[in-house]
């Protein structure tokens, strides 16, 4: 008996003159006084569930059938016949059930067939998948991932794979996790009385990256169009809808590239994820227009059809300083611009994304190109409504005296990045490249608020559930 799933069968590609197997787990169960039980079946293969009738005929319909509750998994054999009912195109004749496995108590099983709050789904973090929203969410994590991955190919860019343990800090920010295998109530001592790091597992202070991009920088060196996507950790003590400890982060790195072209295919990827969305999730971008985020197609289409809006960020500054609007953190040229200032400027000003550019050198990291003017450097953000910064970037120095200079200035040691400093040394090109962060992404594509709900195990400060 030939298997198929949820999607396989509503999408007619079931046969019509034989019997088939579908399985999965109930969403509801409803009977009706003919005798006849009514099951909807989700796998999560796509958003849709199917409707099972099964007759009160069946040997297991009294010991089996009518114990079935939301959760309870089982596969059925039947016709699959065009459905009487309006919303759905087929449904199953059931000749027979097979239960798998049935919920112990149904009534305290977390996973109700009704609206729950994400915190407490949070708190559920092993069952949450089963919901509506979080299989929505996943499938268009999947989309929007492997959508990232076409676009690159497409483009002929490679994907290389940087490590997770590194033993530097690309953002120099400070926010590194520390791994070590040192028992640390029991340390070796150096002569100041610190762990003695030389005698860990790899011999010296090791940590999870912050971002792949100084590594994958080598790659652009010789393969000239090549991108991460991976994993990534920020030791940052920060409880915000936006910010999560662990989380993904796609940074392509292109040889021969500058600021502007950076900037140019930052935006064509994400018109070209918010298009393969749109193409390949609509049933899942239905719900989260409807129950999750009025207007958020319209959002994307928006998006996809005008070009983006650029600006450098002393224009910005401007602009925050003459707006009228009250800040809680006030803006002058050299600050970093916080979430309240991003937020306005893709919200109230521009009413779309905004491209800021050409940042002060002084609140950004070491690596970013030194611009004509000695104060500014070739860095871009790409802020989105509702969310703020979801991309980083910026043209690289590649020439070795300035960027030498600026480690100085930054008090950085030269040693430790004399492998960065030699592709200034051999061979060395202009460059370009940014950071999107998977989740920000996911959340605006989305319209799901935030980022902790959509990656499957978020990690936050205090927050390391399994
Ligand atoms: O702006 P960031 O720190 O840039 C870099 O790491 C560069 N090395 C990227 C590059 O040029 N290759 O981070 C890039 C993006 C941010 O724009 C944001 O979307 C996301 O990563 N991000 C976070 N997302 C979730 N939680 C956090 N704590 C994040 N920190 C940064
Ligand atoms: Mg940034």
């Amino acid at each position: 008996m030939a298997t198929f799933s949820v999607k396989e069968v509503l999408n007619g590609k079931a046969p019509s003159d034989t019997s088939v197997t579908v399985q999965g787990w109930v969403r509801t169960r409803r009977d009706s006084k003919a005798g006849v039980s009514f099951l909807a079946l989700t796998d999560g293969s796509c958003f849709g569930t199917l409707q099972i009738v099964v007759p009160n005929t069946l040997g297991n319909y009294e010991s089996e059938i009518l114990h079935l509750t939301a959760g309870a998994s089982f596969s059925a054999t039947g016709m699959v016949v065009p459905s009487q009912g309006g919303g759905q195109s087929f449904e199953m004749q059931a000749e027979s059930v097979q239960v798998f496995g049935l919920v112990e108590d149904p009534d305290t099983y977390p996973i109700q067939p009704k609206p729950h709050s994400m915190e407490f789904l949070r708190e559920n973090a092993h069952l949450r998948a089963r919901t509506n929203i979080m299989g929505a969410v996943a499938r268009t994590r999947h989309s929007i991932a492997q959508a990232i991955h076409r676009f690159f190919h497409e483009q002929d860019f490679y994907w290389v794979n940087t490590p997770i343990l590194t033993a530097s800090d690309c953002e120099g920010a400070g926010e590194m996790f520390r791994v070590s295998t040192l028992d640390m109530m029991n340390f070796p001592k150096t002569p100041e009385g610190k762990p003695d790091f030389s005698k860990d597992f790899f011999g010296k202070e090791t940590f999870l990256t912050v971002s792949g991009q100084l590594n994958v920088e080598t790659y652009c060196m010789a393969l000239s169009k090549v991108y991460t996507f991976g994993p990534t950790f920020r030791a940052e003590n920060s409880n915000t809808s936006r910010h999560l400890a662990e989380f993904w982060m796609i940074e392509p790195e292109v040889a021969f590239a500058d600021l502007k072209q950076n900037a140019d295919l930052a935006e064509a990827m994400l018109k070209y994820v918010f298009t393969a969305v749109l193409n390949e999730r609509g049933d899942d971008m239905a719900f989260f227009e409807e129950r999750v985020e009025k207007g958020v197609i319209a959002k994307l289409e928006n998006m996809i059809a005008k070009p983006f809006v650029r600006m450098d960020y002393t224009e910005a500054v401007n602009i925050l300083q003459n707006c009228g609007q009250k800040f809680e953190y006030p803006v002058a040229w050299g600050t970093d611009l916080q979430s309240e200032h991003e937020r306005y400027l893709a919200e109230k000003h521009v009413g779309g994304p905004v491209v800021l550019q050409n940042y002060p050198k002084d609140i950004k990291s070491f690596y970013m190109r030194m611009n004509d003017d000695g104060k500014t450097v070739a860095a871009m953000d790409i802020l989105a409504p509702g969310i703020g910064e979801i991309i980083g970037g910026s043209q690289r120095e590649e020439r070795l005296d300035v960027l030498d200079a600026r480690m100085e200035e930054v008090g950085l040691a030269k040693e430790p990045y004399y492998w960065y400093r030699d592709l200034r040394r051999y061979g060395t090109v202009p460059h370009a490249g940014f950071g999107l962060g998977f989740e920000r992404a996911v959340s605006y594509i989305t319209g799901v608020g935030n980022v902790r709900d959509v990656i499957p195990f978020p990690r936050t400060p205090g927050n390391v559930r399994f």
